[in-house]
């Protein structure tokens, strides 16, 4: 049981030995990170059944898991920010007591590792030494755990190494919850009915117990790098986003950063992959992250981004060769699966993978998969692993510890009415004012009602580690601090016709919004002024290759419906009046500004010949 030499921390083994106390596991390992672990723990989870190494020659180094049927995303519900006080964290987050929270996490966590191994992980969020890296150390009973932080951050020795003797780390413990007794059996997929993911915001710690899916378990992602770190940032004044990150690069060779924030599976891993039509030579889309953006202020002045991750925890139904060929070759090799179909031939399949589903697959249940069921193959949430080292468009400098200079922010969410393709807000505090008042319509990502829009700030509901309006002031504080704050851009990919239909292409077809955003930050494109900013018109923007995509369509997409719109602000007043102990002042007056334009507006704000 007693630590490695490469450990020196002691308060760090004081805490390990104290939770090893608690939990009473069999063994206690630390993770060095090596190959050779990772490739005994994925045989570990061969033999224990929760894995399936897939074939070798189609999917080399991969394997397959299906988790419990009742263990398939967040639960929200069981979500907790245990700030000290209640305001705090928020009419947003649930909230309980932190001392209480810890009684009642103290009985559960008795005795939860009894018959397992207790894993402890020191992993960086970031490239290692960064200055806006950060440092936790998780402990788990779970190797799928373990051998997933692998991909999706960086673990082991050297971290530990940069850690020292007396290191800043966040603690992070986690139990799936499913003590064995002395020779029971263990189930492919250990888990507990009950769950309770919490975090401790002034202690810096997480705590999370019963469930081993995805952010749940691998604590290092929401857990660590938006909850927590979102804490921290606001203490420090940087950003921690559910951003993706990627790089423009023009014909001239000129490069833009950007950094877009969706809410969950509402294409962050899609766009920043994104694979411009062909007739758009010389453009071109590098990736830096898909998920998660820390982002800090550098001596100059500008925002600088890292990823925190290394690896895409990916959507899979849906991706293909055409609409992300990069994720399909990033998830190629060395990946693993999680609640995707088996094909007989040792394979990975999911819905949109292929037209037609190959023949006898085995469904993410386990079951024989009938096409007439109704049912699908793959989870809606069934997910990869996948390192980002893999991904053909990863950017060179996706780990350079200064991080990439940001000149735009995207925000968008899944609306199939009210928000146009694009445009741009007109400053930075009606940037911030649109990103906090966003709304989409809810994806499988979380245990919820799909479909039902909600209020989703910043793509951040669900990973808020303290009062949301706090989080909006923190926002106009940094804006204020910039000489030259990136643009603020808003997007909707998911408007649908009159038969439910998307109208927009989407997938590469978005390299054309991308191109005006990166045209408008470089002063080089037209626009309008419309209700919610600025837009382009139709032939503002590049058309090459899609000639069938109509100036109609096009001013179709871009309609701003000002009843539709009335209806959006008594939506925002809905979210401020729940926020309304410490919303920014001037977000009333904003709210006032929208509204006086949509008044002023045509019924249906657009594009007709005689505006210009
Ligand atoms: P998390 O990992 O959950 O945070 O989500 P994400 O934003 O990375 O999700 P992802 O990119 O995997 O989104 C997957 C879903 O978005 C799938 O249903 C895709 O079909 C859909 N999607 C992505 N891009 C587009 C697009 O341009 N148009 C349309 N219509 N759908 C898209
Ligand atoms: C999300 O739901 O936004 C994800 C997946 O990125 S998970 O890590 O499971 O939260
Ligand atoms: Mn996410």
């Amino acid at each position: 049981m007693k630590h490695p030499e490469w450990v020196k921390h002691k308060k760090l083994i004081e805490w390990v030995e104290k939770t090893a106390a608690l939990t009473k596991p069999d063994n206690v390992a630390w993770a060095d990170g090596t190959q050779e672990e990772y490739d005994r723990l994925c045989q570990l989870l061969v033999d224990g059944g929760t894995f399936t190494k897939l074939n070798e020659k189609k999917r080399p180094g991969s394997y397959a898991a299906f988790s419990d049927p009742s263990d398939v995303a967040r639960v929200e519900e069981s979500t907790y920010i245990c700030s000290k006080r209640k305001s705090d964290a928020g009419p947003t987050n649930n909230w309980m007591d932190p001392k209480e929270m810890k009684a009642t996490l103290s009985k559960l966590y008795d005795g939860c590792m009894k018959g397992r191994t207790m894993y402890v992980i020191p992993f960086s969020m970031g490239p290692i030494g960064s200055p806006i890296s950060h440092i936790g150390v998780e402990i788990t009973d779970s190797e799928y755990v373990v051998v997933n932080m692998r991909i999706m951050t960086r673990i082991g020795k050297k971290v530990m190494d940069v850690l020292g003797k007396d290191g800043d780390y966040v603690k992070c413990l986690h139990s799936v919850g499913a003590p064995l007794e002395k020779g029971q059996k263990d189930v492919a997929w250990p888990c507990n009915k009950t769950k309770y993911i919490t975090h401790f915001p002034e202690e810096r710690s997480i705590m999370s117990f019963g469930s081993g899916y995805g952010g749940n378990a691998l604590l290092g992602k929401k857990c660590f790098a938006l909850r927590i770190a979102s804490t921290m940032a606001r203490d420090e004044g940087w950003l921690a986003e559910h951003m993706l990150i990627l790089g423009v690069e023009s014909p001239k060779k000129e490069k833009t950063y950007v950094a877009a924030a969706f809410p969950s599976a509402c294409g962050k891993t899609n766009f920043a992959m994104l694979i411009p039509p062909k007739e758009m030579e010389g453009w071109k889309v590098t990736t830096i992250g898909d998920d998660i953006a820390w982002i800090k202020k550098d001596k100059d002045g500008r925002l600088r981004a890292i990823n925190p991750e290394a690896g895409w925890f990916g959507v899979a139904p849906g991706t293909n060769e055409k609409s992300n060929p990069n994720a399909m070759a990033s998830a190629s090799k060395n990946s693993i699966f999680t609640n995707c179909a088996l094909t007989e031939d040792g394979d990975v399949w999911w819905e949109g993978m292929t037209k037609e589903a190959p023949p006898n697959l085995t469904t993410w249940r386990g079951e024989k998969y009938d096409p007439n069921s109704g049912k699908p193959a793959a989870h809606p949430n069934a997910r990869f692993t996948a390192p980002a080292a893999q991904c053909p468009s990863i950017d060179p400098q996706w780990e350079d510890p200064a991080g990439v200079p940001i000149k735009a922010f995207i925000f968008g969410g899944r609306r199939s009415n009210a928000v146009p393709l694009v445009y741009q807000s007109v400053n930075w505090n009606f940037g911030v004012y649109s990103a906090a008042t966003m709304g989409s319509e809810m994806t499988a990502a979380a245990a919820g009602t799909l479909g039902k829009v909600r209020r989703d700030p910043f793509a951040m509901l669900p990973f808020m580690g303290y009062h949301m309006a706090d989080y909006f002031n923190h926002w106009l504080q940094i804006g204020r601090e910039l000489p030259n704050p990136p643009r603020i851009f808003g997007v909707n990919w998911f408007r649908t016709d009159e038969n439910g239909k998307f109208i927009w292409p989407g997938f590469g077809e978005n390299m054309r919004v991308l191109k005006w955003v990166v045209e408008r930050v470089r002063g080089e494109a037209f626009a309008l002024e419309s209700p919610l900013g600025w837009m382009p018109r139709y032939k503002d923007m590049d058309w090459r290759g899609l000639e069938n995509f109509s100036e109609e369509d096009f001013n179709d997409l871009m309609s701003v419906d000002s009843e539709i719109w009335k209806q959006e602000v008594l939506g925002h007043e809905e979210l401020f009046s729940k926020l309304y102990d410490r919303l920014p002042k001037e977000f009333l007056f904003m709210r006032e500004l929208l509204r006086s334009s949509l008044w002023r507006s045509p019924s249906k704000w657009g594009m007709e010949p005689e505006r210009f």
